[in-house]
């Protein structure tokens, strides 16, 4: 019998619902050729709405979505609001309130696609980082006080439990120990190292030299999981030379796990490695709940309704849905899709330079799946 999936697809603002519609018609087409189908159903928060109606979220937004086996997201954010209500009111309400504990940004440079990095192939750029979702300071703890005198203290508190920290670091092993096999392992293993069991590597990011309370735990908790998991071996980088490393030697890594802001850092630096926010997609996991995928470019105000935005972004953050929703075999031929579009057709990723339109950067995608 053949699945059918409900999806909530929030297109959202600025070019949001332009590339959200050749996302959803490159998964309706892989639908058809893998045996899914999808019962869609849109909902119009985002910054339209809350301009029209002074509501970002509804009250029952948790429970509505709860509904659906997944959701789609186009992009949050208006030039006609301050920046921050929509980001905290909509996305990050959103993600906090799914428990989405998993900030998944895969880091992969698509065959045609120029890199800044000079002389960096699509074999040099090609791993994910898993950001955590939930906790660090994005938990919104702290305050001001003697505010506009020139005494202000604020502060702004990092938080962490261990509990937080192992879920999410639980993630990250799993993931890192299924992405190679002993028949394929990780290319930047070396021989002792494939000899020694080793098939992946996952890298803890972080700040232990200086901020050991949080990081302390991350790095005990870390090294205590990684008993469980003999295929993955382990390394440890400081967040700023981890920056140094992802622009000079991005082929070192394979996964990284980090908290959150240093993930949120991080992201965009190896987004604009892998050729910037046209390409680049990611999900908000709760692997025992409603998960949530985005590109990860925003709304790009600028040129909405000009058929000229880059929907690879939003199609690749389609074909996480899938991975995550169990389709794999549409997820990897979206994947190779993409790559193909890539490699042979498009001019450029940036808007209005594409040599295509949105809609036929879409069909393009579609053809592949023929
Ligand atoms: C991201 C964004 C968000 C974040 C903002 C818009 C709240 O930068 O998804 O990386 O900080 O997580
Ligand atoms: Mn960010």
């Amino acid at each position: 019998m053949s699945k059918n999936y409900k999806i909530a697809v929030i297109p959202g603002d600025g070019t949001g619902p332009e590339v959200v519609a050749e996302a959803v018609k490159v998964l309706q087409a892989a639908g058809r050729k893998y045996g899914f189908t999808l019962d869609l159903t849109t909902i119009d928060w985002g910054g339209e709405h809350y301009l029209a109606t002074g509501e970002l979220l509804p009250a029952d937004a948790k429970a509505r979505l709860e509904k659906f086996d997944a959701v789609l997201l186009g992009a949050i954010g208006h030039p006609g609001v301050k920046p921050g209500i929509l980001e905290k009111g909509i996305l990050l309400k959103l993600r906090f309130d799914l428990d989405q504990y998993i900030n998944l940004r895969p880091v992969r440079l698509y065959p045609g696609v120029e890199t800044p990095l000079a002389g960096k192939t699509p074999s040099d750029i090609d791993y994910v980082v898993v950001r955590e979702n939930s906790g660090g300071v994005y938990t919104g703890m702290g305050g001001n006080v003697q505010i506009d005198t020139p005494d202000e203290v604020a502060c702004q508190n990092w938080v962490y439990t261990r509990r937080q920290v192992d879920r999410c670091l639980k993630f990250a092993f799993e993931l890192a120990a299924r992405r190679h096999s002993a028949q394929e392992p990780w290319r930047g293993l070396s021989a002792e190292d494939r000899a020694a069991g080793y098939t992946s590597q996952l890298t803890l990011v972080g700040k232990t030299n200086v901020l050991t309370y949080v990081c302390g735990l991350w790095e005990r908790a870390f090294n205590a999981m990684a008993k469980n998991y003999p295929t993955v071996k382990t390394a440890y980088c400081h967040v700023d030379a981890t920056t140094m490393w992802m622009v000079k030697n991005p082929e070192w890594f394979d996964v990284i796990v980090t908290e959150n802001l240093m993930g949120d850092i991080i992201t965009d630096l190896a987004a604009m490695t892998a050729g910037g926010m046209g390409v680049s997609a990611g999900g908000n996991l709760n692997p025992n709940g409603v998960s949530m995928f985005e590109p990860i470019g925003g709304s790009a105000p600028k040129y909405t309704g000009k058929g000229v935005i880059n929907p690879l972004a939003a199609i690749g953050a389609g074909a996480m849905m899938l991975d995550f929703l169990g389709e794999k075999a549409a997820a990897a031929a979206i994947e190779s899709g993409i790559a193909q579009v890539t490699g042979t057709r498009l001019k450029s990723m940036a808007a209005g330079k594409m040599g295509y339109s949105t809609a036929e950067v879409g069909d393009l995608v579609v053809e592949t799946l023929a």
